[in-house]
């Protein structure tokens, strides 16, 4: 599927022949990004953001939809170019993206955290310095690195990626010191590889005075839906939709799946 730029189409459900009101709802997103949206080894999509879709468009709106594998880079004129109708692709909420996109109200919490390798040499943020990071482009993480490098006087060198396994692959050959990237991407990747750990110690999260998790964060960020401009009817539905499945029970259960252990 990589590099792909076909319809994932087989998400469309039976038994949903009645629902009419403008047919089916094409969602770009940017795949694979574990644990929002990605494929089974037997190419199922599945992810947290295909449930929550599933939950508002097929659950609530009573609507078909599909996934439609886009470039995170040019995601958003993509939408704005009528490829698909909204976009679910665990996107940050900025205010930048705020002036070409209309965002949904947030849906889920996420940090900018930086992936490292056990026994890399990186045991904090200035071990960075005159390393390389590797980042997806045109992400906040990408953003995150740009600070970073600011910070560093310039001395960071960021490689910036298609997608995020690119990075992550990286990380591993040790063309890149870190990862950085949202933290339950992260994380997930390091469940799953030994070899790879989220570096710790206190950041942004504290400084905003929040319950941070046990590892450093950069940022504090929010995903919402993107819609385009003219879309507003459509994102009252859906906000409409996201409010009661956080209501009953749908959301937290389909939180629980992907994270708690
Ligand atoms: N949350 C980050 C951002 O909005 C990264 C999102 C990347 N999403 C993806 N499906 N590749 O910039």
């Amino acid at each position: 599927l990589k590099g792909s730029t076909g319809a994932i189409v087989g998400l469309t459900l039976a038994g949903n022949a009645g629902a009419q009101d403008g047919g089916t709802v094409r969602i770009g997103s940017d795949i694979p990004y574990r644990p929002f949206e990605y494929q089974t080894a037997t190419g199922e999509l599945v992810g947290f953001d295909v449930d929550i879709a599933e939950a508002i468009f097929q659950g609530e709106l009573n609507r078909q939809y599909e996934f439609v594998q886009t470039s995170f880079d040019t995601i958003i004129p993509s939408l704005n170019n009528g490829n698909f109708r909204v976009i679910m692709s665990a996107m940050t909420i900025t205010e930048e993206r705020a002036q070409q996109v209309d965002f949904s109200d947030p849906y889920f919490t996420a940090y900018q955290t930086v992936l490292v390798l056990r026994d890399g040499g990186i045991n904090n943020l200035q071990d960075l310095r005159g390393e390389t990071v590797a980042v997806q482009k045109g992400t906040t993480g990408e953003q995150a690195a740009r600070q970073l490098q600011q910070r560093f006087d310039g001395n960071l060198t960021i490689d910036s990626y298609d997608q995020i396994p690119d990075a992550f692959a990286a990380l591993g050959n040790n063309q890149a010191a870190a990862v950085i990237n949202d933290n339950t991407v992260n994380a997930e990747f390091a469940q799953q590889n030994d070899r790879a750990i989220l570096l710790q110690g206190e950041g942004a999260a504290e400084e905003q005075g929040e319950d941070a998790p046990p590892y450093l964060t950069l940022t504090t960020e929010e995903y919402g839906i993107a819609f385009r401009r003219d879309d507003d009817q459509f994102r009252q539905q859906v906000n409409d939709a996201l409010a009661t499945i956080q209501e009953n029970s749908t959301y937290d259960e389909i939180y629980n799946e992907y994270f708690e252990a």
